[in-house]
């Protein structure tokens, strides 16, 4: 069963009532696999389901378009709904506020920053992004009271800022993230691929395979990693590059002497879509 709420008051009254475990899916909406995906495990590790579908005003820069976001709140619904349907039983409430007060009154003056994460690699780009994200998250973990959260990993620094947060404020909830789901030609699914040309889109194969080319040149290996900044600096001379860096995985430190994970993070920018892209490898 599927249910729809617009309004905060009604959905504390539902959560109110919940006595079993709850999983919660953030999302900002216009859904695809990657989405669906979060919510399928989140179906399967817990009783009830929240999913909240809600653009974000406040993770927005002057200059990216929050108005022309797509909102597709039916066809949402209707992926939703397909997908329960393969989890008979089971409840997912969808929360799709009406409008932004409903999730930020008039006047809300918290805000929530993960300094360790919000001024590097995208954040640099992304001014207060990060910020947002911590805020309008930590505000809807205040609402759903959830036990697990799923987040997807193609936001990998966004992963780890949200992990971070809930540490350091001791709220006792699971944040759990999930493989990034990709095409079969290997480029990440994200709601920006439909802003792509057919000609954009074959070039936007370069991140990933890029992303591989470099890893596969690691190959687990702590003594090439000097060599593979020279090769990133070669793929960087590429101008399409926002940025491709090789970081620790749990740190998102530079310095990579102790790490035994690492992050390869990279943005390709095609036009004005923002393309983001990462994997993770050990080195030993
Ligand atoms: O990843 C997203 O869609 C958003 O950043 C999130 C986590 C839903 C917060 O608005």
């Amino acid at each position: 069963m599927v249910k729809l709420i617009r309004t905060t008051n009604e959905l504390i009254s539902c959560r109110d009532q919940e006595k079993e475990r709850i999983g919660f899916v953030p999302t900002m909406g216009n859904l695809h696999a990657g989405h669906i995906s979060l919510l399928e495990k989140a179906l399967r590790d817990n009783d009830v389901v929240y999913f909240s579908i809600f653009v974000n005003p406040k993770q927005f820069g002057p200059s990216d378009d929050f108005q022309k976001y797509p909102r597709t709140l039916e066809d949402d619904l209707e992926l939703i709904q397909k997908c329960n349907s393969n989890f008979e039983g089971k409840k997912i409430v969808v929360f799709a506020p009406e409008k932004p007060q409903e999730v930020f009154p008039l006047n809300y003056s918290q805000t929530v920053a993960v300094p360790t994460f919000n001024n590097i690699v995208e954040g640099r780009f992304r001014l207060n992004h990060f910020d947002g994200v911590a805020t309008v998250v930590y505000r809807l973990f205040e609402i759903v009271k959830p036990h697990n959260a799923y987040f997807g990993l193609k936001d990998y620094q966004q992963f780890l800022v949200i992990r971070q947060m809930v540490k350091d404020l001791a709220m006792p909830i699971e944040i759990i993230g999930m493989p990034i789901i990709r095409e079969t030609t290997g480029l990440a699914l994200s709601s920006r691929n439909q802003y792509l040309s057919t000609e954009q889109k074959q070039e936007a194969l370069n991140l990933y395979q890029s992303l591989l080319k470099i890893s596969n040149f690691i190959d687990g290996k702590k003594a090439k990693l000097a060599m593979a900044k020279k090769e990133i600096n070669t793929i960087l001379l590429d101008a399409k590059w926002n940025y491709l860096e090789m970081r620790d995985a749990e740190t998102m430190s530079e310095d990579l002497t102790k790490s035994s994970r690492i992050t390869l993070v990279a943005v390709y920018q095609l036009g004005s879509t923002r393309l983001l892209d990462n994997l993770q490898l050990e080195v030993k």
